[in-house]
């Protein structure tokens, strides 16, 4: 066995060979290193800059919006295949969450009701989470370059290229 630590989110995955996505954040294999290797990229940020600080801000409502949405769609969904893909992406924002609020280093905000709570209707529930998943990979994007510390860059980086795996993988249901 054995441990793989992951940049962007911190948490351990233990098996024999490392994964291809982080199981926990989503993060792609580029960023799980062996657990002696990692480092704890949050102390390298002393200082917030105006811009990040404002849009991880919103970043995180918007991941706290999305994991009970995602919850929610889970539990309505009419299908075994989405029950599990919707629970799996509420895993994710709320690990997406968590990534946003230690470089913050506040409390969670609470949920806006009117954005986090899913239809009854399962291709309704895809429609709405994958223009949100596009709107949320578009806004990292930009947040990366915006920011000027290295760490709010990377872990924006890391945000948009999961939301985009999830763009694809909404992309495909829906065509199902
Ligand atoms: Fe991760
Ligand atoms: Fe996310």
């Amino acid at each position: 066995m054995q441990f793989f630590r992951c940049q962007i989110c911190g948490d351990v995955f233990i098996g024999n060979a490392a994964p291809s996505n982080c199981p926990y954040c989503g993060g792609k294999a580029k960023y799980l290193v062996p657990v002696e290797q990692w480092t704890d990229e949050n102390l390298t940020v002393t200082e917030l800059s105006e811009i990040s600080r404002k849009n991880l801000e919103k970043a995180l409502q918007l991941e706290v919006d999305n994991t009970p949405f995602y919850r929610s769609a889970s539990a309505k969904a009419g299908t075994m295949k989405l029950q599990g893909v919707f629970k799996g992406l509420a895993k994710v924002e709320n690990e997406h969450a968590s990534v946003i609020q230690k470089i913050l280093k506040c409390e969670f905000p609470p949920p806006n009701p009117v954005n986090s709570t899913a239809t009854g209707d399962d291709s309704e529930n895809l429609r709405i989470a994958h223009e949100r998943e596009i709107e949320a990979s578009r806004f990292y994007a930009q947040s990366s370059v915006q920011a000027t510390e290295a760490r709010v860059k990377k872990v924006f980086l890391a945000l948009s290229e999961v939301e985009a795996d999830h763009i694809r993988l909404e992309r495909e249901l829906m065509q199902a």
